[in-house]
């Protein structure tokens, strides 16, 4: 389980600027996915399995005409549905199969950011967009940075998430070493959300905030930090009258690619000298951040010592391993015909509309907790699919069961079955096999760098107090700032 992405939530896929013009999709990867996004007949955002259900073309090479996305090698066309709406050799359009479909992924746009759910539950089941109030109040001044960064998802996304290290590391920059989080705190927990509230002292020589005499010298400054699956984290800071809101939004490209954004909002120095000076200190925090991230080798230690003011850090594990283990994992498939091309599979609310298509999809999914989607007993075989799915019966998951007990017998230990503290940060370095290694014909992706040491099992806090579980605050009504998110109602469709 080295792999540790969740389907079945809302991703930043881009911002709605990238998408408008009207005859021409854009290819987005996302959890090792291709994607088309492109511009329905109405202006909506669609986002479609970027491969034509005919013989598998990339559909984002294609045209949009008419708000349906044309294929560029036979041109059927698909609605943002991901039905099948002109096959151009047919001369009745009326004999189009209903089995002709892709998968279809809901986007909306909150918070002026373009996001997809990568799931295929219906609407009233998917899980929330992080909600944060201080977003649609007007009072507040946005400021908007993106970046690219080689490595893997969940170092960078704890980086984040582990608050303390924000007085030590960043120390110069608005840390405080003197003053530091410490452990005397609570931590909350909802469905989907961890958070807690610390009170702490940034730097006084570079000041954040406006200077705020009435409350004394360098006073203490509130703390609300949120951690929204799956990949997002929003952190509150709040002196006096001032407060600064950041969300931090995190998406997997690829096993060794991360796009991520920060999007603050505050309700002090409201001019482009503030948002330069804010940008460069977020740039040289992040500087810092990266130094010590590519210096980690966490897959070195028996385990993590983790201690107690880590507990806010821990709940946030423990809630994104249960989901990976509560069936929110994705399979993966080895194409060894093509070039032992590795692809991710998540099926989309359409599969879920149309259960008697089951046998239909292209790529199915086989995972191991369930096979809705995957072919059915006794179905045709299928073309193309991963080596094992192509077999008789299909793999029934063994393609990513046998991934896991190779890469665990490689670590020298069992297979992580039910992820935990200890394996979050120990990242394989995990390439395909090419298609001339016999390995491929297994379905098998192997180390290319064994770790020095098996993960320990267990998640054991050292020091720390039982991590508390109430339910989060709701959330306050309020008018937005972010242009897009103008309804304030929270989500919209795409436009
Ligand atoms: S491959 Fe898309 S129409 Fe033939
Ligand atoms: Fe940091």
């Amino acid at each position: 389980m080295k792999r540790e992405w969740l389907k079945g939530f809302w991703y930043v896929v881009g911002e709605p600027s990238e998408v408008t013009v009207e005859t021409q999709p854009v290819r987005k990867k996302l959890l090792g996915m291709d994607i088309a996004l492109f511009l329905d007949k109405d202006g909506n955002v669609r986002a479609l399995h970027d491969m034509c259900a005919h013989m598998g073309a990339k559909l984002s090479l294609g045209k949009v005409v008419d708000g349906n996305l044309v294929c560029p090698y036979h041109h059927f066309a698909y609605g943002g549905d991901g039905e099948c709406a002109v096959v151009p050799a047919f001369t009745d359009q009326s004999k189009i199969s209903p089995a002709l479909l892709v998968d279809s992924y809901p986007v909306v746009v909150k918070y002026g950011l373009l996001w997809v759910y990568l799931g295929d539950e219906p609407e009233d089941k998917r899980p929330p967009i992080v909600d944060i109030p201080e977003f649609n109040d007007p009072n507040f001044h946005p400021l908007y940075t993106k970046y690219e960064w080689e490595c893997s998802l969940r170092p960078l996304l704890e980086n984040l998430i582990d608050f303390t290290h924000f007085s030590y590391l960043h120390g110069n920059t608005f840390g405080n070493a003197d003053h530091p989080f410490r452990d005397n705190y609570a931590v909350e927990r909802s469905k989907y959300e961890v958070s807690c509230r610390v009170k702490v002292k940034f730097n006084e020589s570079i000041p954040v905030f406006p200077p705020t005499p009435e409350l004394g010298p360098n006073p203490d400054i509130d703390s609300y930090l949120r951690f929204h699956m799956p990949t997002v984290v929003v952190n509150s800071f709040s002196v006096g009258p001032y407060k600064d809101v950041t969300l931090f939004h995190f998406t997997p490209i690829d096993d060794n690619t991360v796009v991520f954004g920060m999007m603050g909002v505050r309700n002090f120095e409201k001019t482009e000298t503030a948002d330069d000076r804010l940008r460069n200190l977020g740039n040289t925090i992040l500087e810092e951040d990266r130094v010590v991230l590519e210096s980690c080798t966490p897959e070195v230690l028996p385990g993590q010592a983790m201690i107690g003011v880590d507990k806010y850090l821990v709940a946030c594990r423990r809630m994104y391993d249960g989901f990976l283990r509560d069936g929110h994992d994705i399979d993966r498939h080895v194409f060894p015909t093509a070039r032992g091309k590795e692809v991710s599979v998540i099926p989309s609310p359409v599969r879920g509309a149309n259960p008697m298509f089951a046998r239909r999809w292209a790529m199915k999914e086989v995972s191991v907790h369930g096979n809705p989607g995957g072919p059915a007993p006794g179905s045709l075989p299928v073309t193309g699919g991963c080596a094992l799915a192509q077999k008789a019966g299909g793999c029934g998951g063994a393609c990513s069961k046998a991934r896991a007990k190779k890469e665990a017998k490689a670590a020298g230990g069992t297979p992580a079955t039910t992820g935990g503290v200890d394996t979050m940060l120990t990242e394989l370095e995990i390439k395909a096999v090419p298609a001339s290694d016999p390995k491929a014909s297994e379905g098998v992706v192997a180390p290319v760098a064994a770790p020095g040491a098996a993960p320990a099992a267990g998640d054991a806090v050292s020091g720390s107090a039982p991590v508390e579980n109430t339910a989060a605050a709701p959330a306050a009504e309020s008018t937005p700032v972010v242009p897009s998110d103008a309804a304030g109602k929270g989500s919209e469709p795409a436009k």
